[in-house]
């Protein structure tokens, strides 16, 4: 059965109650549930996780290389400067799904540059939640 990291970065934590304007009122523990539901579907073991600290998502990476088939990253505003991210990425050579709820194209500038996007597999954006689930079935094809 192949397994996925869902990690999720810095703020995330607070999803529901953060400028639902703009992230939606859904909580990271309904997403969590989404993601249990889809991956049940589709026959996938997942592991999500989050965390606000930037060394700590790299060693959540850099586990993920004994652990998991693959990584769905919300990296949060890590995206748009992290070349540390961006390495441990390439360090453990997984494929990735670069994932966001908002689009952050149509955001300010600084949210149109990402050092994720350079090295992962696809990037999907602007759905919200359900971008969670179509995340896990993107890389779930990917791992066939
Ligand atoms: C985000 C977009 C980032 O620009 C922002 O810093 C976040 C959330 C998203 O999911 O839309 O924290 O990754």
């Amino acid at each position: 059965m192949a397994s996925i990291l869902i990690l999720n970065g810095p703020n995330l934590n607070l999803l529901g109650q953060r400028q639902p304007e703009v992230y939606g009122a859904t909580t990271l523990a309904d997403i969590e549930r989404l993601c249990e539901a889809k991956a049940d579907e589709l026959n996938l073991t997942i592991e999500f996780a989050q965390s606000n600290d930037e060394g700590a998502m790299i060693d959540l990476i850099h586990q993920a290389r004994d652990r998991h088939d693959g990584i769905i990253l919300n990296a949060g505003a890590y995206t748009h400067t992290s070349v540390a991210l961006m390495d441990a990425i390439s360090s453990v050579a997984l494929p990735v799904i670069e994932l966001h709820l908002s689009n952050i194209h149509a955001r300010e500038e600084f949210r149109h540059t990402s050092y994720i996007a350079k090295v992962a597999l696809g990037v999907i954006c602007g759905f919200g939640a359900a971008g969670y689930p179509m995340a896990i079935a993107a890389l779930n094809e990917a791992l066939q």
